[in-house]
């Protein structure tokens, strides 16, 4: 379904990731998981279309997508919830999720996904008329994936969603993850938290400053003795 291949970014000359591959295949759930700095986001900005990759090329359901304009990608199926949740604060939660689904405008159904957001986060449907800002860290993540959600994509990104989020809230969300699979979506989830992410992901890539370090079935990478020491401090 997506394509990553030798993927170089780079900040103003400095390299963020280089020559990275990766492939999601539909119906997955897919952790890049890795320390600070080693070039998560940046993996996912450059499949969103936040930054433009120096070299290699994304593809998604057969068709090149590097270099395209962030808007042009969601509207290809791809949906992307950044590290910092860029939500309306001073909107409603109503309104938030109303302009995830501004592809849809004019449509009878442009509210058609609002019932899975509901079912996955009741605590949204509870706060409706309450204003963005005033959610908390895990609330607000559920209203940025809600979000993303109206926009009935086929591939959803999340960019470290437990960050900031208090540990039961964490649970929650990533069991959303989980049944937002089940609905037939496919997920590339960005994670520090490896232990975490693992359970959940059917495949992972470990990416260690800017290079995939090991790839490989979530159960492989949880029993290599490698990962187990630098990573899981096991
Ligand atoms: N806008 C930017 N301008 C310059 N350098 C940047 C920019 N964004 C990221 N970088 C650099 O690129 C590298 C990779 O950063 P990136 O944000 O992709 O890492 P990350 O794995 O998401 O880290 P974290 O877990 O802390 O979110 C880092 O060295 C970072 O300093
Ligand atoms: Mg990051």
């Amino acid at each position: 379904m997506l394509s990553v291949r030798e993927v170089t970014t780079a900040y103003q000359g400095l390299v963020a990731i280089s020559s990275v591959s990766i492939e999601v295949t539909k119906g997955e759930i897919v952790c890049v998981a890795g320390a600070n700095g080693a070039g998560k986001s940046t993996l996912l900005k450059s499949i969103a279309g936040a930054e433009r990759p120096r070299s290699g090329t994304v593809t998604f359901d057969g068709s090149r997508i590097d270099g395209l304009a962030p808007h042009l990608v969601t509207a290809r199926g791809i949906a992307y919830v950044p590290e910092n949740r860029r939500l309306f604060p001073r909107l409603s939660v109503r309104d938030n999720l109303r302009l995830g689904s501004y592809l849809y405008r004019g449509q009878t159904d442009r509210e058609g996904p609002l019932d899975l957001v509901f079912k996955l986060f009741p605590r949204l449907q509870e706060r409706l008329e309450q204003r963005a800002e005033t959610l908390s860290g895990g609330e607000q993540q559920m209203l940025a994936i809600g979000r993303a959600l109206m926009t009935r994509p086929r591939l959803l990104m999340l960019d470290e969603p437990s960050q900031g989020i208090m540990p039961k809230l964490v649970d929650e969300i990533f069991a959303a993850v989980k049944r937002i699979r089940d609905t037939g979506m496919t997920v590339l989830i960005v994670e520090q938290r490896m232990a975490e992410c693992l359970e959940i992901a059917d495949r992972a890539y470990i990416l260690q400053t800017g290079r995939v370090l090991i790839a490989g079935p979530s159960a492989e990478i949880r029993v290599n003795q490698d990962v187990r020491k630098a990573y899981l401090g096991l």
